[in-house]
Order: structure tokens, then sequence, then C-alpha cells
């Protein structure tokens, strides 16, 4: 089985010809904008090509993507030279990397990202650190009613054989209880993208 970098490098010029942009998706961003306000410096962690971060990157102060897999951090690299974007940059980093500065932002993106990591909740726990008090959270992510029990047998057994990243899959209210333990409040839990097969999770870290 490949590590989580050498799974995302190996599918990394297929997965970025794929768009993100699905069904909802300006309402999407719109909403991830105001949620982390339009003077937020914001970390999204998994970016990818950094479709999303770029995007984002035109409604906030600062974004900063990051990213394992140094070839789709490359490709996030061309993408921004393309668009010129001044407030955005691109790092090949994990959220657990301790070059991250604790309590320096005000909001983290997480899209389609905690069911990938090996310990959400430590995931959890270290966006609370990297948050400033009253920093936001805004997550989506597959739980265990978007993605039936016959999928995820089948996504096992593909990341047996190389196919899939290793995926695990939470229910919502587990995924809640992490938000909660690691501190934070849950201001809202809901399916955004009907086509997404996820959920969208916003939540704060208290002043
Ligand atoms: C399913 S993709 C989502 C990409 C993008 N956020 C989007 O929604 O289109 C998950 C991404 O998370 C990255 N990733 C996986 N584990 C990570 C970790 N621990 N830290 C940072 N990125 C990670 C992978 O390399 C991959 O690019």
């Amino acid at each position: 089985m490949p590590t989580q970098p050498a799974f995302w490098d190996k599918v990394a010029d297929k997965y970025d010809r794929r768009t993100v942009k699905g069904p909802n998706y300006a309402a999407r961003l719109e909403r991830a904008a105001r949620w982390a306000g339009q003077d937020a410096s914001v970390l999204d962690v998994g970016c990818a090509g950094g479709q999303i971060t770029l995007d984002l990157a035109g409604r906030v102060r600062v974004v900063h993507g990051i990213d394992i897999s140094p070839r789709l951090i490359e490709k996030a690299k061309q993408r921004l030279e393309e668009q010129g974007a001044l407030n955005c940059t691109f790092a090949v980093m994990s959220a657990d990397d301790p070059a991250l500065p604790a309590g320096a932002f005000d909001a983290v993106t997480a899209y389609s990202l905690l069911h990938l990591v090996p310990d959400a909740s430590a995931t959890v726990r270290r966006f609370y650190e990297l948050l400033r008090p009253g920093g936001r959270v805004i997550a989506e992510v597959p739980t265990t009613s978007d993605i039936g029990l016959h999928l995820r047998v089948l996504i096992k057994l593909m990341t047996l054989v190389g196919k899939a990243p290793v995926v695990k899959v939470y229910s919502q209210a587990r995924y809640e209880q992490m938000f909660r333990d690691a501190g934070f409040v849950v201001d809202e839990v809901k399916v955004y993208n009907p086509k997404s097969m996820s959920r969208s999770l916003l939540a704060t870290r208290p002043g």
C-alpha cells in the first residue's frame, strides 16, 4: 500500500484535471468566505492543486494552501503563477508540521481531508492550536451516512490494490464529538452539496 503522499503523487495528474466545482460551488465558496471573514488569514489544509484555495484568495485577505503531495503542490504553484494571485502561498506540509505557527490563523479550511488523515481527532486538535481564539473551521467530510457500507468495503479493496488512499469514515456524531473534545463549538453541520457525498461542518474556537 503506498503512503498517503506517494498515493496522491501517483494520481496527481488525473486528480488535478478533475474540477472541484460541482453543484453549489459558488454558494459553498461564498459561505466559506463569509464564515472566515474578508480580513481572514486562512490555512487550507489538503489543498491539492489549489483550485478552491485560489478561489478563496479572491474573497479573504490571505490564504496558505498546504498539502503532503509535492506533485499536487507543484500543480497549485503553476496555477498560482497563471492566475497571479498575490495573497496566496502553497507549501508541501502537513497540518502537524511544527513550522506552522500556533494561534496564527483566523480560519482553517479542510475540504475532503479528515477521512484521509491517520488520526482525525489529533488533526482536529491541531486545527484548534493553529487558530487564534475566535477562529473558525470549515470542514467538508464524508460520514457513514454519505458513504454506505458497500461503498466503504469497495474503497477498502481499492486501497489494498493501491487504487484508493487509506480512508477512515466516521459518523457525523463522532465528528461533532471530536470537535467538541478538542474545545470547539460546533455551529452547524449539514449537507450543503447533495452530490458531494459530504457534510459541511462549521466550528469555532471560543474567544
Ligand atoms: C480528496 S483530496 C481534496 C483536495 C481538495 N481539498 C479538494 O477538495 O479538492 C485530499 C488531499 O489531502 C491531502 N492530504 C492527505 N493527508 C494530508 C495531511 N495529513 N496533511 C495535508 N494534506 C493531506 C492529499 O494529498 C490530497 O491532496
